[in-house]
């Protein structure tokens, strides 16, 4: 068990509140502070913000020590301050850390050593940057150490709790040791380093998952030219102990808070230091081809989409979440509204809002596709596992599923009245014969 400490938290977002949640599980005293007051009010009345599993009930669990605030100076009497704001990417792809800078402004006064603990992504040098600011504003009593969160949202608090690794990049070797203790009772490597490694290991991480993501998509666009299926294919591919079955899943590209705000902020933090990160740029490229190439698939099965009513399945960016930032579905929502289709739309949680204006959203999936003349699974919502039924079968005008995850049997789809396309898998049985 951790020795107890007090812990400070700038941001209740999803790495903000699942940090302070886990932390306060390991036994530490955790303040939380945001900077909007709904926010702060929802979890002091212990409602949630946002849907993320397990979470509720870390919350609840460990209510008694975990305390939600507006003001930052109730964050004087903290060990270590936890910086979770969001890091947007700018209109040149850059990271904003304006985030990060309004929540060092707002440091309590404090006469305790504290130690600034960066889990915000942020680009490499900005340790060095924040340190520099810290010292030139007299702040030579807070330490600083780079601890990149690799969580992934609908699993956070399992990510948290029993993590792969955990990165500490530390200026003061006993800053890295104190922000290792504050981990204790976790099983897991801990990898101690410099700062900028560790900025760079963060960076270096996603770009490399979205890297398996995009290849495994343009194997399974090749898939589709030669009659190849791109299941069958990642399932051998991922046995090979050098390569592993993670993140081999093809399907309409990747969306989410991260990925793509990532890959930008590399290729622009490359980009500023004099080097074309050419692999990455093609990586992001395939991506945003990939969303697309759904809208192609419904234009070979009814030619002109003008006037015909498409139902997206699946809103999220992707299942267990209701985080539609980046989400497949909103680029796809968009490209069918301008070639003049009837978009209906239903989630099991997450709600577009304003995003999806134009598009009719529905309770149900069966009210989704009434009448439409498509049926696309945008989301691997488990719900959508039985989409092959009589009864959608009989709902719609038009027997076609597109699925854009892969979550259908192919064959069983097409054996229950359905004109079927995955992602790289053939488009008619043995057609690759
Ligand atoms: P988020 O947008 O869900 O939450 C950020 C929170 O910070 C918001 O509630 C915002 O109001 C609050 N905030 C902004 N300025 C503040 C300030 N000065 N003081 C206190 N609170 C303030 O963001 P997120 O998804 O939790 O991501 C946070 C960071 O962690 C980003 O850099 C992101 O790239 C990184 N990250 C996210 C994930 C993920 O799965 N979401 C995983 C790993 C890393
Ligand atoms: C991702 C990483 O997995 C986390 O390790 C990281 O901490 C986080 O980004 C971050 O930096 O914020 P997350 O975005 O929550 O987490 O979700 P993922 O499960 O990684 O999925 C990202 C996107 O890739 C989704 O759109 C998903 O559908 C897609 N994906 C994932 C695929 O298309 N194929 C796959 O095989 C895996």
């Amino acid at each position: 068990m951790a020795e107890a400490r007090t812990i400070g938290i700038f941001g209740a977002g999803w790495v903000g509140l699942v940090t302070g949640g886990c932390l306060a599980e390991l036994g530490h005293r955790v303040i939380v502070r945001d900077v909007v007051p709904e926010r702060i009010e929802a979890l002091q009345a212990g409602r949630m913000p946002f849907h993320e599993p397990e979470l509720p009930e870390v919350l609840e669990r460990n209510r008694d020590r975990l305390h939600y605030t507006l003001d930052a100076n109730e964050l004087a009497e903290a060990d270590a301050l936890f910086v979770c704001v969001q890091t947007p990417p700018t209109y040149s792809g850059d990271a904003d850390l304006s985030y990060v800078w309004a929540a060092l402004d707002d440091l309590p006064q404090s006469g305790r050593r504290q130690i600034l603990v960066m889990k915000s992504t942020v680009p490499v040098g900005t340790g060095e940057k924040v340190n520099a600011a810290l010292e030139g504003r007299g702040l030579t009593n807070v330490g600083y150490v780079s601890n990149p969160e690799f969580l992934a949202e609908g699993s956070a608090v399992r990510d948290f709790i029993d993590p792969d690794r955990i990165v500490i990049g530390a200026f003061a070797e006993e800053d890295g040791i104190a922000v290792e203790k504050l981990y204790a009772g976790i099983e897991a490597p801990v990898v101690r380093t410099d700062v900028a490694s560790a900025e760079m290991i963060k960076l270096a991480a996603n770009a490399f998952l979205m890297t398996r993501i995009s290849f495994i998509n343009e194997i399974a666009n090749v898939c589709e030219a030669v009659g190849a299926d791109v299941v069958e294919v990642a399932r051998g591919v991922g046995l090979d102990h050098r390569l592993g079955p993670h993140f081999l899943r093809a399907g309409i590209g990747y969306g989410g808070s991260c990925f793509p705000k990532d890959s930008l902020a590399l290729k622009q933090l490359a980009s500023n230091s004099g080097y074309h990160f050419q692999l990455l740029s093609a990586v992001i490229e395939v991506n945003e081809l990939q969303k697309r190439r759904v809208i192609s698939k419904l234009g070979k099965h009814l030619g002109k989409l003008r006037g015909k009513k498409i139902a997206l399945l699946g809103l999220a960016f992707k299942a267990g979440t209701d985080d539609m930032r980046e989400a497949p579905s909103l680029v796809l929502a968009s490209r069918l509204l301008s070639e003049g289709a009837d978009v209906r739309a239903w989630d099991p949680v997450a709600n577009p809002g304003e995003l999806m204006k134009g598009v009719v959203l529905c309770d149900s999936v069966i009210d989704a596709v009434r009448g439409a003349d498509a049926a696309v699974i945008v989301t691997e919502w488990d719900e959508l596992r039985g989409l092959a039924s009589p009864e959608v079968r009989e709902a719609m005008a038009r027997p076609l599923i597109i699925d854009g995850r892969n979550i259908l049997d192919p064959a069983e789809t097409r054996r229950a009245g359905f004109a079927y396309e995955g992602v790289g898998r053939q488009p008619e049985p043995n057609s690759g014969s």
